[in-house]
């Protein structure tokens, strides 16, 4: 490869930067030395024209809408993979064949039980909790039974760590749902595949027959958590790097990412695009119209959830395999919702606004997830912990590659400090 570097010229005096090159994509201008040499730094606030590593998991055409993890188009993976292929093929960097597959699927469902200890976790939870609180906490938690797989410098405790939250995430959502109810928690049964297991330990009641799994649900569910299963340097990636870059384990560094997740700019925006389409059918003075004119108005802090996105500048190929896919789900299941028609409207009228169309505002993945979530009846305050679970092998796999890259430093950004100085302490008496 070509040693090609960049000049920058500052205060009459050329400095040389380094690019990188990647396969496809943007070049990194390399400004590591910049303060060493010039005693300045950059200023690029949310990181928005900063790379923060050099990653192979997952690349990203936001102008185009592609996305593809290592390599693989996101609409290939939806319609033909599962999704603990998916998760297979970001963690161990190659789609699995059939016997990698079977002993890794045989691996998952030997770690789904939770220690019968964390139950008492869950009961000291107010029925009213947030599943992403529990979620987080109870993620924090788990490292506590598994100390001895949390040193981050060792390859054999990340397989086992990364395979326990592969395995128990789903229960310890599964609980977090229970909780809120007040209903008895459902054992994972593992007879059942990764997404049956969790519509079992959500929707089983003990004193209840137990029906069988309806395969639209399950084929629905897996292509929600094949679509969230990575997507770069996202806000809880970046997290989950940051704080793993401190040498932190991998379970505070994942319950750091739910954390950040919880967002409602981030995975947060599907509860809230749910909402926006309520208040819209129960207050006869929103419209399509009228959210759009909110969203538009600079003095209202307001936005159009579910829409726009930092890296896509076209529609998110997420949302696209979602939109077409919503149809089914709700025909498959039986139902037809109100909001469904009322989301299509209110793509539409923005979709035509040039306040949308000037800034590339289109449709993200929550702006429909959220409809196929509530078809399968996973309820509202749900629906950003469906997306963790989809995100894990993702942040797991990312955690990863930034343990194994050489050129990974402690996450520790500088800053342009605009604040007073050399004041002297005043007594309080004199204030
Ligand atoms: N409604 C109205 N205006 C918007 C919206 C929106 N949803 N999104 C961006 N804008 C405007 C924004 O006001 C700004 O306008 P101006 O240039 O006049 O100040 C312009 O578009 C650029 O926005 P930005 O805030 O600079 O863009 P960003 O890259 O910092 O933010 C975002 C990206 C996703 C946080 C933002 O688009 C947003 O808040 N969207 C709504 C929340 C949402 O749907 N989040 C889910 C993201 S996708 C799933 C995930 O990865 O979590």
């Amino acid at each position: 490869m070509v040693d090609r570097h960049a000049q920058l010229r500052l205060d009459g005096t050329e400095h040389e930067l380094q690019i990188h090159e990647p396969t496809i994509g943007n070049r990194g201008l390399d400004i590591s030395k910049l303060r060493g040499t010039t005693g300045d730094v950059t200023y690029d606030p949310g990181f928005a024209n900063t790379a923060g590593a050099k990653s192979t998991i997952t690349y990203i055409d936001g102008g185009a809408g592609i996305l593809q993890h290592r390599g693989y188009a996101i609409e290939d993976l939806a319609a033909n993979a599962t999704f603990l292929e998916v998760a297979y093929l970001l963690l161990f960097k190659k789609l699995p064949n059939e016997a990698e597959l079977s002993v890794w699927k045989d691996s998952v469902r030997n770690h789904t039980l939770i220690n019968e200890e964390m139950k008492r976790f869950f009961d000291a939870f107010p029925r009213s909790a947030h599943p992403m609180a529990i979620l987080s906490s109870a993620t924090t938690a788990s490292s506590t039974f598994y100390e001895e797989f949390l040193d981050p410098t060792d390859e054999a405790s990340f397989h086992e760590s990364a395979l326990r939250l592969m395995a128990k995430m789903p229960t310890i959502a599964a609980w977090s749902y229970k909780k809120s109810i007040g209903m008895p928690y459902t054992y994972p049964k593992n007879s059942l595949g990764y997404v049956e297991n969790f519509i079992h330990m959500m929707f089983h009641i003990p004193a209840v027959e137990e029906s069988s799994i309806d395969p639209a649900i399950a084929k629905a569910l897996n292509v929600l958590l094949v679509l969230h299963a990575d997507h770069e340097q996202n806000c809880s990636t970046a997290t989950v790097r940051g704080v793993g870059s401190s040498q932190a384990n991998l379970f505070a560094s994942v319950s750091a990412g739910i954390d950040a997740l919880w967002g409602p700019l981030h995975g947060g925006a599907n509860q809230r695009v749910i909402e926006m389409l309520q208040n819209i059918v129960d207050d006869p003075d929103a419209t399509a119209t009228s959210m759009i004119a909110r969203a538009k108005d600079p003095n209202d802090s307001f936005r159009l959830m579910g829409f726009g996105h930092r890296v896509y500048k076209n529609y998110d190929p997420r949302a696209r395999v979602l939109r077409a896919y919503a149809d089914e789900v709700l025909d498959a299941v039986g139902i037809t919702d109100p909001l469904f028609d009322i989301a299509k409207e209110l793509e539409q009228t923005a979709l035509e606004d040039d306040y949308f169309i000037e800034r590339k505002l289109f449709p993200n993945v929550d702006f429909y997830s959220g409809l196929i979530f509530r078809a399968l009846n996973i309820p509202t305050r749900m629906f950003t912990v469906m997306f963790a679970i989809g995100r894990l092998p993702g942040w797991m796999a990312q955690w990863k590659e930034m343990t194994e890259d050489p050129d990974t430093r402690i996450m520790r950004p500088r800053q342009i400090y605009v604040g007073d100085i050399d004041k002297t302490y005043v007594p309080i008496e004199d204030r």
